[in-house]
């Protein structure tokens, strides 16, 4: 099922997006803001993981798009555990730098957790972020992550070790943030 925010879609990852993840994930600036890190990816590697890829009952994958420019980028639940009701975010990433900042991001979180929390009955989301990655932090905090604790030099990236930020966002901690902000005002998704 497509998941309809105030700003955004998500919708499956289609073939047209992949060159814009391919891109991306090859881009050192991207890749020194996240947690994770990749070998160079090929158009051959890419296209079989895309063959390869599929939303199944442990792992979902959203594009996000917009009605202006498209698919912009990506947001997902990986390690879903349906007895604790817990997952884990996946790969939150805007590709279009240009169009950053106008709360895109944000929208794609309060899209996914409205269907992790309310449909799927979902009770926590983990994540996690360098700590230097202030934007991604603060997207977190806005949408109801809290930190929850540092790993202390967990990540090596750019000849240094870096601490990367644990958090949580309780299904509590998203309705909280609906309230305090009226996010669903009007929408009756
Ligand atoms: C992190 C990322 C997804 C955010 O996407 P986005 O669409 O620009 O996010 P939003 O517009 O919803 O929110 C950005 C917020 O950061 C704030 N911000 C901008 N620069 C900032 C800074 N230097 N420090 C702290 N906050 C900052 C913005 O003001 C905005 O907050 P506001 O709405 O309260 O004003 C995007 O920057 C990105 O793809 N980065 C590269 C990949 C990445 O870091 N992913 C996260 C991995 S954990």
């Amino acid at each position: 099922m497509e998941l309809k925010g105030k700003k955004v879609l998500l919708r499956a990852v289609e073939e047209e997006d992949i060159e814009m993840l391919r891109v991306l994930t090859n881009d050192p600036e991207y890749e020194s803001m996240i947690v994770g890190w990749a070998f160079p990816v090929s158009k051959k590697d890419q296209a079989e993981w895309f063959a390869n890829i599929k939303n199944d009952l442990s792992r979902l994958r959203y594009t996000i798009v917009t009605e202006e420019d498209g698919p912009v980028g990506m947001i997902g639940l990986r390690d879903i555990d349906w007895k604790n009701g817990v997952a884990s975010g996946l790969g939150m990433r805007i590709a279009k730098k240009e169009i950053r900042t106008r709360g895109l991001a944000t929208d794609a979180w309060m899209t996914l957790m409205r269907y992790a929390f309310n449909e799927l009955r979902l009770n926590r989301i983990n994540g996690s972020a360098l700590a230097y990655n202030k934007i991604s932090l603060h997207v977190c905090e806005k949408v109801g992550f809290k930190v929850e604790g540092v790993q202390r030099q967990a990540v090596y990236k750019n000849g240094e070790y870096v601490d990367r930020v644990m958090l949580g966002c309780l299904r509590s901690d998203y309705e909280a943030v609906v309230a305090a902000t009226n996010y669903w005002e009007n929408d009756n998704g």
